[in-house]
Order: C-alpha cells, then structure tokens, then sequence
C-alpha cells in the first residue's frame, strides 16, 4: 500500500507518475516536524536495516553515515563523502528476519523524499538508533509504502515512478573510451587492436576532444572533415561512436547554439534578468534552462545533427551542473591575490590550492542563476538543483521519440533523480583505479535498481589513477555483468585498453565470457524493465528468512537464475562465499571451457584465477549461453546451450 502526504506546495518533479489519492490516515511511521523546514525522525531497532539511496556512498545497508542528497561533481569518491553524482531520496527500512517466525516477512517499509533541492539522511550517523531526513523547506511529497519486506516495498515503488528505459540490445556490447582520443586515427587504433587480438567490441565512446572547442553539437573541423563518412566507416567495421555531451554551451558569438539559445531566452539568468556565465571546459559558458519546457525541447533537437550524421548513442556529462568557477568566484580570487602581492595578507603555499578549489561547484553559484517555469514562475537553481541532469536527459530522450521513432538509442547520463531512469542510464561516474571502488561498483547496484535506474555501470579499471592488469581483470569480472560494460579513464592515467597489457588473451577471454552472457543479460533486463523490477537484488531480497544472507553485502542475486560474487582484492587466489542454498559454481576458464560443480548450502572458500568469471547457479535453475561473437549483432541464437540444472525451465525474453 501506499500513502501519499503533502507538505506546502510542493515542486512538481515528475519522479512519480501514477496519480496517487492523498493519505488518509495519520502517518504511521515515525514523526515529522515542520517547525524548521522538514524533518522526520524514526527510532530504529537495533537490528533494522536501511536500504536505497541509488548513487551514494558505502554499503547496500545505508545505516551508520550521513548522506546528503544534492547532485555533486566530486571525482574523490573516498568513504568520508556525502554526496554523489545522482540524488535518489528513497529508502527502505526493514527489521531482521525472525528467527522464531521462520515463514514471516520481515517488517519493512518504504520512505520517498519527493524534493529537489538538497536533503540530509542521517542513517544513524549523529544516533546509532536514530533515522532522520530533513530539508530546508516544508514544500515535498513523502511517500510511505508498506508491503510484505523490503523486496515487495521495492517493486511497489517501481510501480509508481514508470518503466525504466531500455537501451538498444548493442548497448549490452563492450565499450572502449578514454579521455583524450581526439583524432580519427585514435578511434581507429581502438578498432584495429581490438580486432587485431580478437576481443569483442561494440562501441567506441568520443570524450570531449572530439568537438571544435568543446563546443557541444560539433565536430572538430580538422579532425573530421566529414564526420558522417567516418560514423559510417566505424559502422561498416560493426562499432558505434558515442559522443559525449555537456550541460554547458560554449558562450561565444557566432556559435549557433549559443547564438540561438540566447535569443530565444533560453539559458539560465540572474535574479535580474542578465546572463548568468561560468567556466567549465570550453570557458564561459551558459546552462540550458533545462527545467523550461520550451528550452527543454529547443535543447533535444540539437542532438538531431548528431543523429543525422548516423549516432546513436551519447553520454550526457557534468550535468550536475558542474562548475569550474563563476565570475563572482574568479573576483574573489583575483582580490585575495592582489591582497597577498601587496603584502596585506600572507602566503602560505597550502592556501593556493584550497582557494582555486573551493572555485569549483561552489553552494553560492548555484543561488545565483534561476529557472524559467513559464506563466511567470522562477525558481532559484538550489532550490531544484537535482533535478537539472535529469531534465538534461529527459530533453535528449523526449527529442530522441520525435526524431528518430522506434529508433533504440543509447543514453546515459551523470547527474540523475528519480524519473530520470525512464529516458536513459546512468554511470557512476568519476571513480579511481581502487580495490575499494570494484567493491563500491557491486554495492550500488542494487540501490540503483529500486530507485529505476537498470542500464547502469561504472568506468571499468578506474578513471583516475592508474590501473593495473590484475585490477582491470577482476573489475571486468564484475563488469561482464552490469548492463553498461565500459573501459574509461582519465587522460594522463596509465592506459588501460586491454592491448596495453601483457595478456591480451586474458582480456579477451573475458570479454568473450560477456558476449556469451548477452542474450541472457538482456533478457533478465527486458524482464526487470517490464515488470518493475530489479536486475540486481541483495541476498537479504531473496533469502529474507536467513539472518546470514541478510548480512552479505559482496554477493547480489542476478536475475533471477544468478548469483555473482566478484574478487575485489589484490592478490586474493580467491574468496569466501556464503551460499543461502544449494548451487552451482560456474567458472568460465580462459580455454573455453566450464568448470561446474554443485555447492552444498553453507560457506565456501572459492578459488578463482585472475583469467576467471565465477558464477553461481541457483538450485533448479539455469541459464541460456551462446558462442562468443566480434559484436553483438554477429551473436547467433542458434548456438544457445543451458548451464546449470537441466531439467529448469528458462523463459529467454528478446526484444
Ligand atoms: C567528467 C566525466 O565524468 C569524465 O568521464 C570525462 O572523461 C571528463 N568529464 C571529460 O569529459
């Protein structure tokens, strides 16, 4: 069941859209306070635990931090921090199973914190026992679900925000990028190495350098004289080109989006009325007034040209927005050093750096430019900060259904809230080269799918630091089976295309292992799409009656045949896994070949080699594999076998 309570006028963002009655009865969990803004309060027993959050820090049971809630480009993505890319204000709290009333479902219910602007979740962060969730204003929609466990609370709120957005079936292909290849012979190497050792490859992703100046909407002249003929030239070879595209326009006269986007009103202003200008990668630039209807629509077309020169997938980037520095922020900075140079204030060394930091995304830029609603409404952009990359996507999506009608095309995006999964995925953006982050990959996972979010990833290997072969190969382990499977990193890193290892062959194993999984990746997809529900789901989702598995935060339940538990320590021959009942251990080998065995239920310690993928079968299940193929649309159904228990039925979903 769900209740829907209002407070004040909310800020209507579109997270939901099934048309809810107003509750009826009194809120039956917890207590809400509007003295100061919003704020609930909720005790929790010593044994529940807080799922959800999508995008955020730490582990799949939220308990124990503080999260704050507000789109953030910050690339140090260490356990201290609050805030991530995406803002994804649900939550769950479930108690734990008991032990006396095996058949019960555990206690459970749902929390969704419908508003825009920034919000605060101490999970038992200030009290180990107590949860609240604030924000400023006393404007929100709270929803409150309640159900059979946190599984049943999951799929009901998927319910009432809409499907989730399918990506075309070459999306579920590998993707190779990095930050800094700018010319066509770039492009073409990746091609031609991945060919050259035989790894599997679909798409080649154009970071930045791909556009004159950074200009979102072009192409470097030089480099691609004729863009189209060069889309097609990769097509021929069976890869797509996926362009990125920034939030910010280039602000520089003669430019025609700028040109227009001026003009027509269509770019965030000041409270006054005047431009509001900032700094990202190609200099001064303007945001796109995302939450303006008309801009909204002005904003989708532009990927037309892009489309007509045969793309048909983009990342959508620093949508958060980020924000180098603004002209308030470079002022600042010029009157502190002037200060300094005339010996008013003194230098030390450590100050430069955190004064040029703090420039960036900082809280009082974002008060500064405002949003045109039509009818005459404004609102401040903190007030309705993260929904600004969602409306970023939503723009592309809404334009892609006019332009090129049932037509897939791949998006995903950086910045994100809640509806925005119905227009495209999301990756998780800046991470590093960590143990720590393959770790930090499998936990959001299942919190990014109770909040819709399905086509998902991070930048396999890392994007900052550098990576090594065993890192790389043991994250790709987990990536074979998250929907987005990228290679990324940042320029200036260690390369990390495959090719530039020792064993190439490794890679292409394991590359080979994720093309043998697509029809049943997609299929499990095209399954939780459809029916709200979660490709990825923790074991306590599943097993809710068995108090272990409800503490296993390093295995997930995929699909709904599957278990995954990836190795993500250096130097680990393998590792301890829980298994809840019987099942069946899968190792896809570098020669080809399966190892299987059936597991009794209870702990194992499972070895597994560097050049491994490890599986796990549930009991009376099994799932289809094909032949391994160059790219997706070279896969041949004909080849399909069965792993795991034979007489299992499988119901394979295509497109
Ligand atoms: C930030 C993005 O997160 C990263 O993936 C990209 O490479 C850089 N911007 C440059 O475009």
């Amino acid at each position: 069941m769900i209740q829907k309570y209002t407070f004040g006028t909310p800020f209507e963002t579109e997270a939901v859209v099934a048309l809810l009655p107003a509750a009826s009865d009194d809120l039956a969990f917890g207590r809400i306070s509007t003295d100061d803004g919003f704020f609930f309060s909720y005790a929790l027993g010593p044994d529940d635990k807080v799922y959800g959050l999508g995008e955020a820090n730490r582990g799949i049971d939220k308990r124990g931090y503080l999260y704050v809630s507000y789109c953030a480009d910050d690339p140090i993505h260490t356990e201290d921090k609050h805030s991530f890319y995406g803002a994804h204000n649900f939550i769950i709290i479930s108690s734990m199973p008991d032990a006396s009333k095996p058949d019960a479902s555990p206690n459970a219910f749902g929390l969704f914190f419908d508003y825009p602007g920034a919000v605060t979740f101490d999970i038992g962060y200030s009290h180990r026992d107590l949860l609240t969730v604030s924000c400023d204003k006393l404007d929100l929609h709270l929803y409150v679900i309640t159900g059979e466990g946190p599984y049943d609370i999951a799929r009901q709120f998927r319910r009432i925000i809409g499907k989730s957005y399918i990506p075309p079936k070459f999306a579920f292909g590998y993707g190779q990028s990095r930050w800094g290849y700018a010319t066509p012979d770039d492009f073409r190497k990746v091609a031609d190495e991945h060919r050259r050792h035989d790894i599997p490859l679909d798409m080649i992703y154009m970071d930045i350098e791909y556009m004159d100046h950074y200009k979102d909407f072009t192409v470097d002249p030089q480099n691609f004289p004729d863009f189209s003929a060069f889309v097609a030239e990769m097509k021929q070879r069976g890869l797509r080109l996926i362009p990125i595209i920034d939030a910010g326009v280039k602000a520089e006269p003669g430019y025609r989006v700028y040109e227009e986007g001026v003009e027509k009103g269509y770019f965030c202003k000041r409270e006054d009325g005047t431009k509001f200008e900032a700094c990202v990668w190609p200099g001064t630039t303007h945001f796109p007034d995302f939450l303006n209807p008309k801009a909204r629509k002005w904003f989708g077309e532009q990927y037309k040209v892009l489309l007509d020169a045969g793309i048909e997938g983009f990342w959508n980037d620093m949508n958060e927005p980020a924000i180098f520095f603004s002209a308030e922020g470079e002022a600042e900075i010029r009157t502190w050093m002037e200060k300094i140079l005339q010996g008013e204030l003194s230098f030390h060394s450590f100050d430069f750096s955190d004064h040029a930091k703090a420039l960036a995304n900082k809280p009082e830029d974002y008060c500064r430019f405002y949003h045109d609603l039509g009818g005459g409404r404004r609102v401040r952009h903190d007030q309705v900060h993260n929904l600004y990359g969602f409306n970023m996507s939503r723009a592309a999506g809404e334009a892609f259904a006019r332009l090129a009608p049932g037509k897939g095309i791949l998006m995903f995006s950086r910045a994100s809230y809640i509806g925005m999964h119905r227009y495209s995925g999301l990756w998780t953006g800046d991470n590093m080269s960590w143990w720590s982050h393959i770790l930090l990959n499998l936990k959001m996972l299942p919190s990014l799918n109770m909040c819709g979010f399905l086509y998902i990833g991070a930048d396999l290997g890392g994007f900052g630091c550098d990576a090594t072969e065993d890192l790389l190969l043991r994250w790709l382990a987990l990536g074979v089976f998250t929907p987005l499977m990228r290679n990324h990193s940042a320029a200036g890193t260690r390369e990390q295309e495959f090719y530039q290892f020792d064993h190439p062959e490794d890679f292409r194993h394991v590359i080979q292992v994720r093309y043998r999984l697509i029809p049943y990746l997609y299929s499990e997809y095209l399954k939780a799409a459809r029916n709200d529900d979660l490709m990825f789901k923790p074991l306590a989702f599943v097993y809710p009656q068995d108090r272990i598995a409800c503490n296993i935060e390093d295995q997930l339940i995929l699909g709904n045949e599957a278990m995954i538990a990836p190795i993500y320590t250096q130097n680990a021959i393998g590792r301890p896994v829980y298994l809840p009942e019987e099942m069946m251990l899968v190792k896809f080998l570098p020669d080809g070949t399966l190892y299987q065995e059936i597991l009794p239920a209870g702990h194992h310690f499972v070895e597994v080699a560097l050049n491994e993928v490890p599986l796990f079968i549930r009991k009376n299940k099994k799932l289809p594999l094909v032949d391994a193929a160059d790219r997706v649309a070279a896969l041949d159904m004909k080849t399909m076998t069965y792993i795991g228990y034979p007489e299992a039925p499988y119901e394979l979903v295509e497109e």
